[in-house]
């Protein structure tokens, strides 16, 4: 863990151009907007196969991540300098890229915690609340995987497929969203329980084109837990 924490930490400098000044207290200090950090994985780069190849999990995190933290804090930082000149023109012109790489950001930050190994208890079904509502809302926890796989597979170019919570309708359903936007853009009731990466960096080294493949052992990886926790923790 420790080496993995120091690995992130310069990654994230590097991406970042390799300053020693702490972005988030900088912008702190000027009353501008605080920045984010990579987090760390909560298991190893290797711990997910073969359902997941350690070489796509250190790649996806220290490469695809880092650098949606490092471009986020950028925009960021341009923003700032908007902001402080009054320049509404450059502030709209940025959305674009807070938009995608703060997406990209928030996105990956929950899909590490979706993942599990299976020696801890990755791939079990859900039990409890979470598990009774799936039945309700999809028939079965098998109809559910089956949805999520036929919509994740007909996404077409990269995107992301979730099972959502509706917190003012108290209702499960499937999404998908395009590029990296987050669940929130398609409904502000919205909070992902589960996020699926259906971009192809999230599985082309290990399944080339077979897309679906890569969505069928996804689940016995899927961390069912977390899911049940943040389900009881809004539903309630
Ligand atoms: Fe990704």
């Amino acid at each position: 863990m420790a080496l993995r924490t120091l690995a992130s930490k310069k990654a994230l400098s590097l991406a970042l151009g390799g300053g020693s000044r702490p972005l988030a207290a900088a912008a702190a200090a000027r009353g501008g907007a605080t920045t984010v950090s990579l987090p760390d994985l909560p298991y190893d780069f290797g711990a997910l196969e073969p359902a997941i190849s350690g070489e796509i999990m250190r790649l996806h995190h220290q490469k695809h991540h880092a650098t949606y933290v490092a471009n986020y804090n950028k925009a960021l930082e341009q923003l700032d300098a908007a902001v402080s000149k009054g320049d509404a023109s450059a502030v709209v012109q940025l959305q674009g890229a807070i938009k995608f790489n703060g997406g990209g950001h928030v996105n990956h930050s929950i899909f590490w915690k979706n993942l599990k190994p299976i020696s801890e208890g990755g791939g079990e079904p859900p039990h409890g609340k979470l598990g009774w509502a799936i039945d309700e809302h999809f028939g079965s926890f098998e109809a559910l995987v089956k949805k999520m796989n036929a919509e994740g597979a007909a996404l077409q170019g990269s995107g992301w497929v979730w099972l959502a919570l509706d917190k003012e309708a108290k209702k499960l359903s499937v999404e998908t969203t395009p590029n990296q936007d987050p669940l929130v853009t398609k409904g502000a009731s919205f909070v992902p329980l589960l996020g699926i990466d259906v971009w192809e960096h999230a599985y082309y080294l290990q399944y080339k084109n077979v897309k679906p493949d890569y969505l069928n052992n996804i689940w016995k990886v899927m961390n069912w837990k977390y899911a049940g926790e943040v389900y009881e923790n809004v539903h309630a």
